[in-house]
Protein backbone atom coordinates (compact mmCIF):
# COMPACT_ATOMS: atom_id res chain seq x y z
CA UNK A 1 0.00 0.00 0.00
CA UNK A 2 3.20 2.27 -0.28
CA UNK A 3 2.34 5.74 -1.81
CA UNK A 4 -1.25 5.40 -0.42
CA UNK A 5 -3.32 7.13 2.37
CA UNK A 6 -6.76 5.98 3.80
CA UNK A 7 -8.87 9.20 3.06
CA UNK A 8 -11.72 8.62 5.62
CA UNK A 9 -14.81 9.38 4.78
CA UNK A 10 -17.11 10.69 7.76
CA UNK A 11 -19.66 8.92 9.16
CA UNK A 12 -22.98 10.94 9.01
CA UNK A 13 -24.60 10.79 12.21
CA UNK A 14 -27.99 8.83 11.99
CA UNK A 15 -30.68 11.58 10.56
CA UNK A 16 -28.33 14.31 10.24
CA UNK A 17 -29.25 16.53 7.20
CA UNK A 18 -29.54 19.78 5.12
CA UNK A 19 -32.81 21.14 6.01
CA UNK A 20 -34.35 24.59 4.84
CA UNK A 21 -35.62 25.43 8.36
CA UNK A 22 -32.91 26.09 10.69
CA UNK A 23 -32.62 23.99 13.19
CA UNK A 24 -32.57 24.96 17.18
CA UNK A 25 -30.16 22.63 19.16
CA UNK A 26 -29.77 22.03 22.99
CA UNK A 27 -27.57 21.64 25.61
CA UNK A 28 -25.91 18.47 24.44
CA UNK A 29 -25.28 19.85 21.10
CA UNK A 30 -23.51 23.57 22.49
CA UNK A 31 -21.74 20.48 24.69
CA UNK A 32 -20.82 18.52 21.13
CA UNK A 33 -19.48 21.82 19.51
CA UNK A 34 -17.46 22.77 22.77
CA UNK A 35 -15.64 19.95 22.74
CA UNK A 36 -15.33 19.78 18.63
CA UNK A 37 -14.83 23.65 18.64
CA UNK A 38 -12.01 23.64 21.16
CA UNK A 39 -10.10 20.48 18.87
CA UNK A 40 -10.42 23.14 16.11
CA UNK A 41 -8.60 25.95 17.52
CA UNK A 42 -6.11 23.66 19.18
CA UNK A 43 -5.20 22.51 15.15
CA UNK A 44 -4.89 25.75 14.06
CA UNK A 45 -2.95 27.00 17.06
CA UNK A 46 -0.79 24.08 16.02
CA UNK A 47 -0.29 25.45 12.52
CA UNK A 48 1.18 28.27 13.88
CA UNK A 49 4.51 26.80 14.11
CA UNK A 50 4.68 25.68 10.91
CA UNK A 51 4.42 28.83 9.18
CA UNK A 52 7.85 30.27 8.05
CA UNK A 53 9.58 30.78 5.02
CA UNK A 54 10.22 27.73 2.79
CA UNK A 55 7.48 25.74 4.72
CA UNK A 56 5.21 24.06 1.44
CA UNK A 57 1.61 24.29 2.24
CA UNK A 58 1.66 20.42 1.62
CA UNK A 59 3.51 20.50 5.52
CA UNK A 60 0.04 22.45 7.02
CA UNK A 61 -2.41 19.22 5.46
CA UNK A 62 -0.07 16.88 6.57
CA UNK A 63 -0.14 18.35 9.73
CA UNK A 64 -4.07 18.59 9.70
CA UNK A 65 -4.49 15.11 8.54
CA UNK A 66 -2.13 13.98 11.62
CA UNK A 67 -3.76 16.05 13.81
CA UNK A 68 -7.22 14.93 13.31
CA UNK A 69 -6.07 11.27 13.46
CA UNK A 70 -4.32 11.40 16.98
CA UNK A 71 -7.52 13.20 18.08
CA UNK A 72 -10.28 11.07 16.99
CA UNK A 73 -11.78 13.63 14.28
CA UNK A 74 -11.98 13.95 10.43
CA UNK A 75 -11.08 16.72 8.47
CA UNK A 76 -14.85 17.34 6.83
CA UNK A 77 -13.26 18.87 3.39
CA UNK A 78 -11.52 15.32 2.47
CA UNK A 79 -13.43 13.98 -0.36
CA UNK A 80 -16.13 17.00 0.17
CA UNK A 81 -17.70 17.95 -3.26
CA UNK A 82 -14.43 16.53 -4.92
CA UNK A 83 -11.91 18.70 -2.72
CA UNK A 84 -8.89 16.34 -2.19
CA UNK A 85 -7.35 18.22 1.16
CA UNK A 86 -7.60 18.22 4.54
CA UNK A 87 -7.84 22.03 4.79
CA UNK A 88 -7.67 25.11 2.34
CA UNK A 89 -4.80 27.32 2.36
CA UNK A 90 -5.31 30.50 0.92
CA UNK A 91 -2.19 32.97 0.33
CA UNK A 92 -2.45 36.73 -0.09
CA UNK A 93 -4.54 37.50 -3.05
CA UNK A 94 -6.40 34.01 -2.71
CA UNK A 95 -9.84 34.72 -1.31
CA UNK A 96 -10.68 31.43 -0.19
CA UNK A 97 -10.31 27.36 -0.91
CA UNK A 98 -6.47 27.61 -2.13
CA UNK A 99 -5.12 24.21 -2.38
CA UNK A 100 -2.26 23.06 0.19
CA UNK A 101 -0.21 22.05 -2.57
CA UNK A 102 3.50 21.79 -2.73
CA UNK A 103 3.62 25.79 -3.35
CA UNK A 104 5.94 27.20 -0.41
CA UNK A 105 5.59 30.44 2.61
CA UNK A 106 7.87 33.26 1.09
CA UNK A 107 8.94 36.14 4.06
CA UNK A 108 6.06 38.49 4.03
CA UNK A 109 2.98 36.52 2.77
CA UNK A 110 -0.15 36.40 4.60
CA UNK A 111 -2.34 33.05 4.82
CA UNK A 112 -5.55 31.59 5.99
CA UNK A 113 -6.23 28.13 7.06
CA UNK A 114 -9.05 27.07 7.40
CA UNK A 115 -9.90 23.75 9.00
CA UNK A 116 -13.15 21.82 9.91
CA UNK A 117 -12.69 18.70 11.94
CA UNK A 118 -15.88 16.22 12.79
CA UNK A 119 -15.78 14.77 16.24
CA UNK A 120 -18.21 12.94 17.55
CA UNK A 121 -20.21 13.49 14.70
CA UNK A 122 -20.13 17.60 15.49
CA UNK A 123 -18.07 19.64 12.75
CA UNK A 124 -16.17 22.47 13.90
CA UNK A 125 -14.94 25.06 11.39
CA UNK A 126 -12.69 27.92 11.56
CA UNK A 127 -10.13 29.47 10.10
CA UNK A 128 -7.27 31.94 10.93
CA UNK A 129 -4.37 34.79 9.10
CA UNK A 130 -1.36 33.68 9.98
CA UNK A 131 2.18 36.16 8.70
CA UNK A 132 5.26 34.73 7.72
CA UNK A 133 8.00 36.74 9.32
CA UNK A 134 7.38 40.58 9.20
CA UNK A 135 4.44 41.70 7.79
CA UNK A 136 4.03 44.66 5.83
CA UNK A 137 2.14 47.84 6.97
CA UNK A 138 -1.27 47.33 4.85
CA UNK A 139 -1.40 43.46 4.92
CA UNK A 140 -0.98 43.68 9.44
CA UNK A 141 -4.15 46.80 8.88
CA UNK A 142 -6.13 44.25 6.84
CA UNK A 143 -5.76 41.26 8.50
CA UNK A 144 -6.74 43.55 12.10
CA UNK A 145 -9.94 44.96 10.02
CA UNK A 146 -10.94 41.13 8.73
CA UNK A 147 -10.78 39.83 11.97
CA UNK A 148 -12.67 43.38 13.58
CA UNK A 149 -15.23 42.56 10.52
CA UNK A 150 -15.79 39.13 11.67
CA UNK A 151 -16.32 40.65 15.78
CA UNK A 152 -17.98 43.05 14.82
CA UNK A 153 -20.71 40.20 13.00
CA UNK A 154 -20.69 38.16 16.05
CA UNK A 155 -21.17 40.73 18.59
CA UNK A 156 -24.79 41.69 17.07
CA UNK A 157 -25.84 37.91 17.74
CA UNK A 158 -28.65 37.37 20.46
CA UNK A 159 -31.95 36.15 20.29
CA UNK A 160 -34.50 38.59 18.75
CA UNK A 161 -32.12 40.08 16.44
CA UNK A 162 -32.10 39.74 12.73
CA UNK A 163 -29.81 37.40 10.53
CA UNK A 164 -29.47 40.80 8.88
CA UNK A 165 -27.94 42.88 11.14
CA UNK A 166 -25.06 40.57 10.95
CA UNK A 167 -24.09 41.45 7.77
CA UNK A 168 -24.85 45.02 7.73
CA UNK A 169 -22.51 45.17 11.14
CA UNK A 170 -19.75 43.20 8.78
CA UNK A 171 -19.89 45.30 5.60
CA UNK A 172 -20.62 48.47 7.86
CA UNK A 173 -17.59 48.17 9.54
CA UNK A 174 -15.69 47.02 6.46
CA UNK A 175 -16.94 49.47 4.34
CA UNK A 176 -15.37 52.63 7.02
CA UNK A 177 -12.06 51.16 7.03
CA UNK A 178 -12.25 51.60 2.79
CA UNK A 179 -12.19 47.79 2.27
CA UNK A 180 -14.24 45.89 0.41
CA UNK A 181 -16.52 42.55 1.64
CA UNK A 182 -16.49 39.76 -0.75
CA UNK A 183 -20.43 38.73 -1.95
CA UNK A 184 -19.71 35.88 -3.40
CA UNK A 185 -19.46 33.45 -0.48
CA UNK A 186 -20.83 33.22 3.18
CA UNK A 187 -21.07 31.37 5.97
CA UNK A 188 -23.72 29.12 7.55
CA UNK A 189 -25.17 26.65 9.41
CA UNK A 190 -23.40 23.82 11.23
CA UNK A 191 -23.97 20.90 13.56
CA UNK A 192 -24.22 17.69 12.48
CA UNK A 193 -23.84 18.65 8.68
CA UNK A 194 -21.14 20.92 7.35
CA UNK A 195 -23.16 23.31 5.35
CA UNK A 196 -26.79 23.83 6.88
CA UNK A 197 -29.33 26.72 6.34
CA UNK A 198 -29.52 29.20 7.06
CA UNK A 199 -26.72 31.20 4.88
CA UNK A 200 -24.98 34.21 6.90
CA UNK A 201 -24.27 36.66 4.25
CA UNK A 202 -21.55 39.06 5.30
CA UNK A 203 -23.47 42.02 3.65
CA UNK A 204 -27.14 43.50 4.34
CA UNK A 205 -29.87 45.51 5.76
CA UNK A 206 -29.77 45.79 9.51
CA UNK A 207 -33.77 44.88 10.89
CA UNK A 208 -34.12 41.99 7.95
CA UNK A 209 -34.55 38.36 7.56
CA UNK A 210 -35.03 35.32 10.19
CA UNK A 211 -35.30 36.37 13.69
CA UNK A 212 -32.24 34.87 15.51
CA UNK A 213 -33.29 32.37 18.13
CA UNK A 214 -31.73 30.77 21.45
CA UNK A 215 -30.15 27.31 20.17
CA UNK A 216 -29.03 28.71 16.40
CA UNK A 217 -25.64 27.14 15.58
CA UNK A 218 -23.77 28.86 12.51
CA UNK A 219 -20.53 30.25 11.07
CA UNK A 220 -19.50 33.93 10.74
CA UNK A 221 -16.72 33.89 7.90
CA UNK A 222 -16.59 37.54 6.15
CA UNK A 223 -13.55 37.74 3.53
CA UNK A 224 -12.45 41.44 3.34
CA UNK A 225 -10.32 42.52 0.45
CA UNK A 226 -8.10 45.62 0.62
CA UNK A 227 -8.84 46.42 -3.14
CA UNK A 228 -12.31 45.79 -5.46
CA UNK A 229 -14.83 43.44 -4.42
CA UNK A 230 -14.20 41.21 -7.80
CA UNK A 231 -12.93 37.61 -7.76
CA UNK A 232 -12.90 34.82 -9.80
CA UNK A 233 -12.07 31.03 -9.78
CA UNK A 234 -8.92 29.31 -11.46
CA UNK A 235 -9.38 26.78 -13.58
CA UNK A 236 -8.90 24.20 -11.05
CA UNK A 237 -12.62 25.03 -9.93
CA UNK A 238 -11.50 25.99 -6.49
CA UNK A 239 -9.11 28.56 -6.16
CA UNK A 240 -10.48 32.14 -5.38
CA UNK A 241 -8.95 34.70 -5.94
CA UNK A 242 -9.31 38.93 -6.31
CA UNK A 243 -9.49 40.35 -9.48
CA UNK A 244 -7.10 42.96 -9.38
CA UNK A 245 -4.71 40.57 -7.18
CA UNK A 246 -5.34 43.09 -4.36
CA UNK A 247 -5.04 41.09 -0.75
CA UNK A 248 -7.59 39.18 0.91
CA UNK A 249 -8.20 38.25 4.77
CA UNK A 250 -10.55 35.88 6.36
CA UNK A 251 -10.84 35.08 10.13
CA UNK A 252 -13.72 32.16 10.84
CA UNK A 253 -15.81 31.19 13.93
CA UNK A 254 -18.33 28.50 14.39
CA UNK A 255 -21.15 30.13 17.41
CA UNK A 256 -24.44 29.17 18.84
CA UNK A 257 -26.88 31.69 20.20
CA UNK A 258 -27.37 31.61 23.73
CA UNK A 259 -29.84 33.07 25.80
CA UNK A 260 -28.94 36.54 26.06
CA UNK A 261 -26.06 36.37 23.42
CA UNK A 262 -23.68 34.12 21.86
CA UNK A 263 -20.94 31.34 22.21
CA UNK A 264 -17.82 31.29 20.19
CA UNK A 265 -17.03 27.93 20.23
CA UNK A 266 -13.90 27.85 18.15
CA UNK A 267 -11.70 30.27 20.45
CA UNK A 268 -8.43 29.58 21.85
CA UNK A 269 -7.24 29.26 25.22
CA UNK A 270 -3.73 30.85 24.22
CA UNK A 271 -5.70 34.33 22.55
CA UNK A 272 -3.91 32.69 19.17
CA UNK A 273 -7.39 32.83 17.24
CA UNK A 274 -7.25 36.89 17.06
CA UNK A 275 -4.31 38.46 15.43
CA UNK A 276 -1.64 40.50 17.24
CA UNK A 277 -1.17 37.81 20.06
CA UNK A 278 2.95 38.02 21.44
CA UNK A 279 3.68 35.14 22.58
CA UNK A 280 5.06 35.15 26.48
CA UNK A 281 8.64 33.81 26.77
CA UNK A 282 9.26 30.02 27.07
CA UNK A 283 9.80 29.74 30.78
CA UNK A 284 12.16 27.15 30.63
CA UNK A 285 14.28 29.83 28.67
CA UNK A 286 13.95 32.01 31.00
CA UNK A 287 15.19 29.99 33.59
CA UNK A 288 18.20 28.58 31.69
CA UNK A 289 19.48 32.33 31.53
CA UNK A 290 19.37 32.94 34.78
N1 LIG B 1 -14.26 25.43 5.45
C1 LIG B 1 -14.92 26.15 4.38
C2 LIG B 1 -16.03 26.93 5.03
O1 LIG B 1 -15.75 27.75 5.84
C3 LIG B 1 -15.42 25.26 3.30
C4 LIG B 1 -14.33 24.66 2.53
S1 LIG B 1 -15.00 23.56 1.42
C5 LIG B 1 -13.66 22.97 0.61
O2 LIG B 1 -17.19 26.69 4.84
F1 LIG B 1 -14.08 21.97 -0.04
F2 LIG B 1 -13.15 23.92 -0.13
F3 LIG B 1 -12.73 22.63 1.47
CO1 LIG C 1 -17.45 27.70 7.11
CO1 LIG D 1 -14.16 27.10 7.15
Amino acid sequence: MDGYIDVPVAPKPQGACRTDSIKLYGPDAFEGMRRVGALTARCLDGVSDLICAGTALSRINAFVLDFAATHEAIPATLGYEGYEYACCTSVNHVVCHGFPNEKKLREGDIVNVDVTLIHDGWYGDSSRMYVVGKPKRAAERLIQIAHEAMMQGIRVVRPGARLGDIGHAIQTYAHAERCSVVRDFCGHGIGQVFHDSPNILNFGKAGTGPVLKQGMIFTVEPMVNLGGVGVKTLPDNWTVVTRDRSLSAQFEHSIGVTSDGFEIFTLSPTGLHAPGVELPPVSGELNSVM
